[in-house]
């Protein structure tokens, strides 16, 4: 079976936000209450920045969305500067009118991270699932914590990062000792219930990871290939990431 997935290739990171958020947008107006699905990384930044100003300069409310967050580090209170809530507050909540209380994020202090897991997934079956998950991709092709290994069906859960993971991550770190060795993570299968998907990736290294998501074996050994089988997952792309699919 071919690539269920739909790849544009666009002309660089600031259209690709414009058309991510674009696609937010439009599911917002069309139903104000949608359940939106967010990553974090430095991808997804301009794509916030988009949706701050749709908010600011053309009215787009979030008033009434719901919005999860794929994943978090655990051990961090949500007011360190490198969880990821603090990353949302900072590119994204702060700056629309969503309400505080229909933001989730898993608790990275949570006394029981299963538990917190488990309940996590609860709150999403509540309000109907996932409308739009907004993704990145890890240069080793994972999808939110989801790293080389994870089932197609797999839930919420602790995860322990790759070690090119907590590498890549810890530029955001002082000091790269303080990167937490564990997460929080959304399953693949939980990605997938979503009704669709956008990831967006840019530069060159990630050319290898999209080659292989978009047309290598659907595999476990490379967690955005399993985006394959989804029936409205879209892949956005500069050239430079785009470089390594063939025709
Ligand atoms: C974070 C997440 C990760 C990132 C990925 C790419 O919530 O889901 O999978 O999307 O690590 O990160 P950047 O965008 O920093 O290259």
């Amino acid at each position: 079976m071919a690539s269920g997935i739909d790849v544009r290739v666009l002309d660089d990171a600031a259209t690709i936000a414009q058309e991510a958020a674009g696609l937010f947008a439009a599911l917002l107006r069309d139903c104000p209450a949608a359940v939106l699905g967010l990553a974090t990384g430095s991808t997804p930044e301009l794509t916030y920045a988009e949706m701050g100003r749709l908010h600011r300069d053309e009215g787009l409310s979030f008033a009434q969305a719901r919005a999860f967050n794929l994943d978090e580090y655990l051990g961090l209170d949500g007011d360190h500067d490198q969880s990821f809530r603090y990353f949302m507050q900072k590119h994204l909540f702060d700056h629309i009118d969503i309400r505080p209380w229909n933001t989730f994020i898993f608790d990275g202090t949570a006394r029981d991270p299963q538990a917190e897991c488990e309940a996590f997934e609860a709150k999403i079956r509540a309000v109907g699932g996932v409308d739009l998950w907004l993704l990145g991709l890890g240069g080793n092709g994972h999808i939110a914590f989801n790293e080389p290994g994870s089932a197609s069906d797999s839930r919420s859960r602790v995860v322990t990062p790759h070690p090119e993971t907590v590498a890549a991550n810890s530029r955001h770190f002082a000091d790269p000792s303080e990167v937490p060795a564990q997460g929080l993570s959304v399953g693949v299968g939980t990605i997938m219930d979503g009704r669709k998907i956008v990831l967006i990736a840019t530069g060159a290294h990630k050319a290898e990871a999209v080659a292989r998501a978009v047309q290598g074996p659907r595999t476990p050994a490379c967690p955005a290939s399993l985006l394959q089988d989804h029936a409205a997952c879209t892949f956005m792309l500069d050239r430079a990431a785009a470089r390594g699919l063939s025709a």
